[in-house]
């Protein structure tokens, strides 16, 4: 009998306290409201990841240094190519590293440069003769925050990768021949935001 009372009361305080005025009930959930973290890189922390090309042996780099740039364009006969995307130089939320692994030749060239956020890639890479170049930059593992697709096309008879984030230039380049699609590495700011 005594349990059965203290059901019967509390079923009437659950009736009671769910019939507030409406009003009531919406701000008391508005106070509990809680703010959505940032899932966002801060872009104005975005750098240019700079793409130059050519040199003795056919290869496509990429750098956030201009220092590093400049060594090949000049010195090594490459040509300076502009902007190819926006990466940040650490870690923001959401971001993952984009690793560079190179080929060198039996003439001390380098011959091949890969930029892939695989790490299985860059370890199977590294089993057959590629060095590690490190952490180039981080960008977006999937499609968030304002980034775009970086493409990627390797010419495996010029031992050749190339970057882009252009739709265009990629049909243009596979048109060219010699070339296949090696889908996208990631997602990259574009090279001419402003932000
Ligand atoms: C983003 O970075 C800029 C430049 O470093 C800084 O001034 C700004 O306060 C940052 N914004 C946030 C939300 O952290």
């Amino acid at each position: 009998m005594q349990s059965f009372l203290f059901i019967l009361s509390a079923l009437f305080w659950f009736t009671a306290s769910n019939a507030l005025p409406s009003g009531v009930f919406q701000d008391m959930k508005a106070r509990t409201i809680v703010p959505v973290p940032d899932t966002c890189g801060n872009s104005s922390d975005a750098v240019p990841l700079f793409a130059t090309s050519g040199g003795p042996i056919h290869d496509f780099v990429l750098d956030t240094s201009t220092v590093a740039i400049t060594s090949l364009v000049g010195p090594q006969g490459f040509t300076f190519v502009g902007v190819s995307a926006r990466v940040f130089t650490t870690q923001e939320t959401s971001t993952m590293p984009l690793y560079q692994i190179y080929l060198v030749d039996g003439n001390s060239d380098i011959t091949d440069h890969i930029y892939t956020m695989s790490e299985t890639e860059r370890n199977l890479a590294l089993e057959v003769g590629y060095r590690d170049g490190g952490i180039t930059g981080y960008i977006y593992p999937t499609q968030i925050c304002g980034s775009i697709p970086y493409y990627r096309l390797d010419n495996s008879a010029a031992t050749e990768h190339f970057y882009t984030v252009s739709e265009a230039e990629r049909e243009s380049t596979l048109a060219e021949g010699g070339w296949s699609d090696e889908g996208i590495v990631g997602y990259v700011l574009p090279p001419n935001c402003t932000e």
